[in-house]
């Protein structure tokens, strides 16, 4: 389960007191950290992967602002690593088929000190996490580790976060309306937020250092799918053999990973994750401009301007 406030250690509690705080959308309060909003909850986890979190040269950790593609990303990362030990010839015995992503890669700042163990040891380890680059851990900044970073559209991003944060109420709290978790989100008081730079200072550092970090859109994986497992493969150091390309083998892992597949399994529909968050929240559609389905021309304008603004002059266009 998730930390209750009353169950935060004193160090973090008195931490948590010094710093800026907001309303929350599903969580009383969210809090200005290194200058990116947490829930009381999520904050002890915060320090201790800063402090515990171990990387070794051959982690691969896959980065993500929430509802960005995460659950994505983890399929997809965890089926194409260990394509030897984890056939997809058969995937009805295939990790994924029982598991949800989210509990084959965890968070780090979920779970900092927990090594998985479904992996193959002579894998690299495979981890997740949703840190600003100013609050990674120094030691996955300065190792040879690699990180791959999922970006999506603002408006998607926002439609997608503000259903979540209404499932995650767990039905003693009122729904947070659109316009008020809008306002919150252009002022960037989202989990992880402010989004904008969440997503700029991954792609600065991405621009710096291309063989350390790999940027990915969400809408760019969606249209070329193929492409993009096959960069991702090159990136982690497994790409596929002539035989592997040939025999259908990208194509397996596209449709084993799809939301298609997944969010039809039975693990996905009933099961939950130790957090007691429930699999299903995790596939709603899946798709691409959803937002035009909720946002007013006015809100679109000013997501777009917040965007443009951010953006200028860093070569991104989401
Ligand atoms: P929507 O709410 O727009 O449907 P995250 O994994 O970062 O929490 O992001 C969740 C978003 O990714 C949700 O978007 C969800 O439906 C979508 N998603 C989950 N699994 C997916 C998959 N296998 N392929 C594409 N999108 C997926």
């Amino acid at each position: 389960k998730y930390l209750q406030e009353d169950e935060i250690v004193p160090e973090c509690k008195d931490l948590l007191s010094t710093l800026p705080k907001e309303k929350g959308w599903a969580e009383p309060h969210l809090y200005k950290y290194q200058g990116f909003w947490y829930p009381a909850w999520q904050f002890q986890g915060v320090l201790e992967c800063q402090q515990h979190f171990q990387a070794q040269d051959t982690d691969i950790l896959l980065v993500s602002a929430p509802k960005c593609g995460t659950t994505w990303l983890k399929a997809l990362a965890f089926t194409i690593i260990n394509r030897n030990s984890h056939s997809i010839d058969d995937p009805g015995k295939h990790p994924l088929f029982y598991n949800n992503p989210h509990d084959l890669v965890h968070q780090i700042e979920l779970e900092s000190h927990i090594d998985n163990p479904i992996f193959n040891p002579s894998s690299p380890r495979l981890f997740a996490t949703h840190l600003p680059y100013i609050s990674l851990p120094k030691c996955a900044k300065n190792s040879e580790c690699k990180l791959v970073y999922i970006c999506r559209n603002p408006k998607d991003t926002f439609i997608s976060l503000w259903h979540f944060m209404n499932e995650l109420r767990l039905n003693h709290l009122a729904s947070i309306s659109l316009e008020v978790a809008f306002d919150k989100f252009c002022r960037g008081v989202s989990i992880f937020g402010p989004f904008w730079d969440h997503v700029s200072d991954y792609w600065e550092e991405s621009r710096k250092r291309p063989n350390k970090v790999l940027f990915l859109k969400y809408e760019d994986m969606k249209e070329d799918p193929n492409l993009h497992v096959k960069r991702l493969a090159e990136f982690f150091g497994v790409p596929f053999s002539i035989e592997e390309a040939t025999s259908g083998v990208v194509d397996g892992i596209i449709k084993l990973c799809s939301f298609e597949n997944l969010s039809k399994l039975k693990v996905n529909k009933d099961g939950k994750l130790p957090s007691g968050v429930e699999n299903k929240t995790f596939f709603r559609r899946g798709g691409v401009g959803d937002w035009k389905n909720y946002l007013w021309p006015v809100m679109v304008e000013r997501l777009d301007y917040l965007t443009e603004e951010k953006f200028q002059g860093s070569g991104l266009h989401l």
